[in-house]
């Protein structure tokens, strides 16, 4: 007893939140340790393909390399679009976090995958984590880890909604009873919004930006409804015109940022709708009580909840910490023999 707890210790059990956006890793006993772009920045050289670098270091290349380096993010648009380069992200963030230390035994890992993944794709994520030293790999769902995170109550005989928001997905679901009774994954997320303030300034303005200034100016500035005072505030955004081909600076107001982001917000809206009206009717009862929560880093877009409320006209929270929400429910999983049930293991 004792002596199994010494290797329960001595040991790295990890929970993996493989996001399209962000991985973020926590160990057993000690929360979250990394939490990193879910971004490989992939070198070829006479037609030999190499990774130069994985997260942080490889985000901030991203829009800015050479023709001989790639940033890639294996998992953009919630499928594994790139599978050998997401194995090698995961065995690089794994590595990572177990240093080089000496195992004592080899860990036990629970690793969330979005729903809409097939059987190839999980089984390649598993294959990942077993190369990389794992003893034992677990995978779960994305909602029901966001929803463990956000301490809803899942595995009682009610029924609550989550809507977790990410880069390249949403998915909504409707859980009771360690299941989850409906789930959609909408390809619409964080990247679209990216890319819906890029188009706007390109239409409007004849300015060229790139994704990584369109992220920055709507986590800032982005709004999901035009302002009160109908303007809100005016930034100034740098980037290459599009007739002259030279650098200029251009304004716009959080009121014309609310309108470039109306189509995917709408997009995400509509499907919470249509999870709604999938939901059987006791769930539904219950979600009338519980309410919607969010999740996710779209979950922070400023005025989302107030919109979807009144959209639904049911209850909308946010859950405490969006970004790392899925993480702490994988880790739950991992920890609380009551969340077993919830894991996937075949
Ligand atoms: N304050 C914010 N406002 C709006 N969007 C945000 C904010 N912070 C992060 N995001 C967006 O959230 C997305 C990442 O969320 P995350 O839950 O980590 O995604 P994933 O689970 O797919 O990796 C990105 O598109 C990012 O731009
Ligand atoms: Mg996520």
């Amino acid at each position: 007893m004792l002596f199994s707890r010494f290797f329960r210790l001595a040991s790295q059990d990890m929970a993996i939140d493989l996001g399209t956006a962000n991985t973020v890793v926590y160990v057993r006993g000690q929360g979250i340790v990394l939490n990193e772009p879910s971004v490989v920045a992939i070198e070829t050289l006479n037609g030999i393909r190499r990774v130069k670098a994985v997260g942080n270091d490889a985000k901030l290349m991203m829009g800015k390399t050479p023709d001989s380096i790639e940033a890639i993010r294996p998992l953009r648009d919630g499928v594994i679009a790139d599978i050998d380069v997401a194995e090698q992200m995961i065995k690089y963030f794994i590595e990572k976090v177990h240093g080089k230390r000496r195992m004592f035994r080899y860990p036990e890992i629970v690793i969330c995958v979005p729903s809409g993944s097939t059987s190839v794709e999980r089984r390649a994520i598993r294959d990942a984590a077993s190369n990389a030293g794992a003893s034992e790999v677990h995978l779960i769902e994305e909602p029901m880890a966001a929803a463990i995170g956000a301490d809803m109550p899942v595995i009682e005989p009610i029924g609550s909604m989550v809507v977790d928001i990410g880069g390249g997905t949403t998915e909504v679901a409707v859980l009771s009873l360690r299941g989850l009774a409906y789930t959609t994954s909408v390809r619409t997320g964080g990247d679209k919004m990216d890319e819906a303030i890029v188009s706007y300034v390109r239409r409007h303005h004849n300015l060229l930006i790139g994704e990584a200034t369109a992220e920055r100016i709507k986590k800032e500035y982005g709004v999901a409804r035009a302002p009160k005072d109908g303007v809100g505030e005016t930034i100034h955004i740098k980037g290459r015109d599009l007739v002259n081909g030279v650098p200029k600076e251009i304004s716009i107001n959080q009121a014309q940022i609310a309108e470039a982001l109306a189509e995917p917000i709408g997009t995400i809206v509509e499907g919470v709708r249509i999870a709604l009206e999938n939901t059987a009717p006791e769930l539904a009862a219950d979600i009338v009580d519980q309410g919607i929560v969010l999740t996710g880093g779209g979950a922070l877009m400023s005025g989302l909840d107030e919109y979807m409320r009144d959209e639904t006209g049911l209850p909308v929270t946010v859950a405490e910490d969006p970004l790392t929400c899925v993480a702490i429910g994988t880790g739950r999983a991992l920890e609380d023999p009551l969340f077993r049930g919830v894991l996937i293991t075949a």
